[in-house]
């Protein structure tokens, strides 16, 4: 039995280092490459975890970094009645709580920062927002360019995306408007049916070029680097297929539990909230053909096709491609977690997956009969995200009589958390009068030899969404083809009769269930 990236031999990897030169790129450079167009940032669900913890802290980084620009505006809309200097120590006591307050620069900061109420699902507060915004483009020469940022749950997608529409805020070059561009968060739809519904709902007042559709993950650097590893050294790609390549593993295991997050996570699931996005965008990275350039639409039409070549699941043998399970109690960093139905807000006969181990195969050319695991779960023992490309073994071990024990074969990792870097492992002879062979690991850290600063996903995100580069935002055709994928599997794991023997349970702090070895079977 061959069994996921084995490793026979058990003495201690030696590590062999690698030298990455300092470019000496002035690191605002680094940042932006060049400079957008004056705008204002308006946050629906201003008052919410996201703004907190993410929206205003990337923002405000970008600030100091000289990564903003000038001149720029902010305006948080929410339900709650908030002054814009109540809405500005809300915020600073939420960037005090990540550490990130510099008292110096925040004060200057806050002067472009607006709160307005709002009733979501009210016209007229929307045309009083409308005529608010052209007030600040004229107090503040924002140009009328605007960027609508809903940062709220995803019921109300249709609905914010229709006022602002309506509210006349998503015509371009018109009245007073400059561009005018929206972002929605994942999840984009619950199935295909919800994702084209929403779609359509979005297309109502805005063209493609104008909807940004997030995944955080193509905003990490690392994750970014796949396409540059792969496309910009020729050594790597000849043999970057079926014939050298024997499995490919793809892991984003998490040691958080559902939080504060049932409300959502009882009706995603592990399936909807990370592998209909995350996940397919690390298969699509790895599997992708090199596209003519590097642009937006030329990556995103090569994704596509490896979706579109997604074998799709036999229903009826699921088993044998799928294994899904849910943390009970248990523990991590040596404290007593509880088990995912005894989290607030959770079913305590809940059949929630938390975790899903899924083997795929993509039908072309490339990477026929090629095992693709994809992992992922929340409460598990360690917090890992990477793809391991296994490679095969020597086709014939001239060392056998010698050895006496099979050559363990290339591996090449690309680590995106908690390290980020590439490694690289293979044999090498141990010095010394006895032939012995040993694995060395080449290990290259992502940061080293950089100086300048790192920009976080959601920084990324921001950047690129006010340049109007959509290169790593999710395009409609392929929002549809993952969830043409997964839609069949979700209805026969959430419809079929025996959903609870298919879920399996593992403990909170362990490596996941041992259903899942089931599928290290090649
Ligand atoms: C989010 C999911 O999209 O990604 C969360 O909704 C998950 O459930 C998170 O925890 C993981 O992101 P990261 O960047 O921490 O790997």
């Amino acid at each position: 039995m061959k069994t996921e990236g084995s490793t026979r031999n058990s003495e201690p990897e030696v590590f062999a280092s690698v030298s990455a030169p300092n470019l000496g790129i002035d690191s605002a450079e680094c940042l932006v490459s060049e400079p957008s167009d004056p705008c204002t940032i308006v946050i629906f669900g201003a008052t919410g975890d996201l703004t907190a913890r993410k929206l205003i802290p990337a923002l405000f980084n970008l600030y100091l970094n000289n990564g903003l620009p000038e001149p720029f505006q902010i305006v948080g809309c929410g339900r709650t009645q908030l002054d814009s200097p109540e809405f500005r120590n809300k915020m600073e006591t939420a960037l005090k709580a990540a550490k990130m307050s510099d008292n110096n620069k925040w004060g200057d900061f806050t002067a472009a920062l607006h709160y307005r109420s709002i009733d979501y699902g009210n016209l007229e507060s929307y045309n009083r927002l409308a005529a608010s915004l052209k007030e600040i483009d004229r107090n503040n020469n924002t140009r009328g360019n605007r960027i609508f940022y809903i940062a709220l749950p995803p019921n109300l997608y249709m609905k914010v995306a229709k006022m602002i529409g309506r509210a006349g805020l998503s015509v371009e070059m018109d009245n007073d408007n400059g561009w005018s561009r929206i972002v929605v968060e994942k999840p984009f739809g619950t199935n295909f049916q919800t994702a084209v519904e929403l779609d359509q709902s979005l297309h109502e007042f805005f063209q493609e070029h104008q909807i940004f559709r997030i995944d955080h993950y193509l905003a990490k650097e690392t994750v970014q680097d796949i396409l540059m590893f792969r496309f910009a050294n020729s050594l790597f790609e000849p043999i970057w297929n079926r014939r050298y390549i024997d499995h490919v593993s793809i892991t984003a295991t998490e040691t958080l539990g559902v939080e504060h997050r049932a409300g959502y996570y009882e009706q995603a699931g592990v399936l909807r909230d990370m592998f209909q996005n995350h996940m397919m965008q690390l298969l699509a990275l790895t599997a992708m053909e090199p596209p003519s350039r590097f642009e937006a639409d030329l990556v995103r039409d090569e994704k596509s096709k490896v979706f579109r070549a997604l074998r799709p699941f036999p229903t009826d043998d699921l088993r044998k491609y799928l294994v899904l399970a849910q943390y009970s109690a248990g523990t991590i960093n040596g404290k007593p977690v509880p088990g995912y139905r005894e989290e607030p807000g959770v079913d305590p006969n809940s059949l929630t997956p938390t975790y899903a181990r899924m083997k795929v195969f993509l039908d072309n050319w490339r990477w026929q009969g090629v095992p693709f695991f994809m992992t992922s779960g929340k409460r598990l023992d360690q917090k890992i995200t990477e793809i391991a490309i296994q490679f095969k073994t020597v086709p014939h071990s001239m060392f056998r009589h010698i050895l006496g024990e099979a050559i363990v074969a290339n591996r090449l990792t690309l680590g995106i958390y908690p390290e980020e870097k590439i490694t690289l492992t293979f044999q090498t002879k141990n010095p010394g009068a006895r032939v012995c062979l040993r694995t060395v690991t080449m290990d290259f850290h992502y940061h080293q030899s950089y100086t300048g600063p790192s920009l976080d996903a959601y920084e990324k995100v921001l950047i690129d969404c006010m340049l109007g580069d959509q290169m790593l935002f999710w395009r409609q055709d392929g929002v549809e083809r993952s969830w043409s994928f997964l839609t069949p599997v979700l209805k026969e794991c959430e419809n079929c009769g025996d959903r609870e023997e298919m879920l399996h349970f593992y403990q909170a702090g362990t490596a996941g269930p041992d259903a899942s070895r089931i599928l290290m079977v090649l």
